[in-house]
């Protein structure tokens, strides 16, 4: 029997995402100007978006994040992004393996790497699951799966937010072997809070293969679970809410380390996306936009949308005269005072 409590949690967290204003709070993009060039012979036309990560070579800098799987709807979202993943030569990951785990005939809700075409194929849990199963028994689905390797989410904010407080504990300082003896990639995110200078001097100690910030200013997690479960005349519902740390902070504190950096939460223009790679990302990564663009047109939406994106960050890198992602990385830009201090 499928676990209908969580079942229909991942249809309401796709449909949460119909209309747009979902975003919450400010990604920080507007601390950071890009040295914009008069002189500059770039033309859209000629700039090269090619980059490589974790040994694949990518037709530009964007992951397609973690959304979903284990549901029908889910199955279908995630057949249409790797359809626009496989197209366009992108990496894509699927959401929580939780329900694989639980009920194994949800595989086909996340097999959508059978012919081996997307460049990269990751899985995700939550590290409490994750520790709980074993670093072998995750690996196996995985390689089941034809998946290169996990994302692992830190989602304490939206657990707060969960029905009867659901929050699984777990000790981190057990990761770095759970990922050592997972034996393939793993990057850690969160998924709209983001990680604090601390946190991320810690994880850099891991063995990693990326950060993905997912700091505040997009998506926040705790206002798509509190629609339902927390009580409205609850004061503290709103603290979660107000706190986060903003996306372009995070991508520069992490920036300080000798880590890959995936560049996520409420990046939604070109513009977001060439100031993430300045600040320091080597990916960018786009989740409540996809959703949204594939509520609108199932077959073609998700393309779409990324193809535009794709279009404004030429746009950009033409304005800047960097003809590659290696010449926009080096570029200079200015930050505002918020980038002065670390948190
Ligand atoms: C509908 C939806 C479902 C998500 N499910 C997961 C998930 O299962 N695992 C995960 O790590 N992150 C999940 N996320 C978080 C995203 O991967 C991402 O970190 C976060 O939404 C910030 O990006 P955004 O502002 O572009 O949406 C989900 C996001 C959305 C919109």
């Amino acid at each position: 029997m499928l676990d209908e409590a969580l079942s229909s949690r991942k249809s309401r967290h796709l449909n949460h995402f119909r209309s747009d204003g979902t975003d919450r709070g400010d990604p920080g993009f507007g601390g950071v100007t890009l040295r914009q060039s008069a002189l500059s012979c770039v033309f859209p036309g000629e700039v090269d978006l090619s980059t490589e990560f974790l040994g694949a070579r990518l037709s530009a800098p964007l992951f397609l994040a973690p959304i979903t799987g284990g549901t029908p709807e889910g199955a279908d979202f995630n057949r249409a992004a790797a359809q626009s993943a496989i197209r366009l030569r992108l990496p894509m990951a699927t959401g929580s393996l939780r329900m694989f785990f639980e009920h194994p005939g949800t595989f086909e809700t996340y097999n959508v790497n059978a012919h081996r075409e997307l460049p990269l194929f990751f899985g995700n849990l939550g590290p409490a699951a994750a520790l709980g199963l074993g670093p072998e028994r995750v690996r196996e689905a995985c390689d089941r799966l034809h998946m290169d390797g996990l994302f692992l989410y830190f989602n304490h904010a939206q657990e707060l937010a969960q029905p009867a407080r659901e929050h699984e504990p777990f000790d981190p300082d057990l990761l770095p072997e759970f990922i050592t003896r997972f034996g393939a990639p793993v990057i850690i995110k969160e998924t709209g809070m983001g990680f604090s200078s601390s946190d991320i001097f810690t994880i850099s100690k891991w063995p990693i293969a990326a950060l993905d910030t997912s700091g505040a200013g997009g998506t926040n997690f705790y206002l798509v679970e509190q629609d339902e479960s927390i009580d409205s005349q609850d004061e503290t519902r709103e603290i979660p809410l107000q706190m986060g740390i903003p996306t372009a902070l995070v991508i520069h504190m992490a920036s300080r380390h000798n880590i890959r950096i995936i560049g996520s939460g409420g990046v939604r223009t070109g513009l977001d996306m060439a100031k993430a790679l300045c600040l320091g990302a080597d990916l960018v990564s786009f989740a409540a936009p996809l959703v949204r663009a594939w509520h609108r047109d199932p077959a073609d939406g998700i393309h779409a949308w990324i193809t535009s994106r794709l279009n404004q960050l030429r746009s950009v890198m033409s304005l800047c005269g960097t003809p590659t992602i290696d010449a926009l990385k080096r570029h200079p830009r200015t930050l505002d005072t918020r980038f002065t201090e670390t948190i």
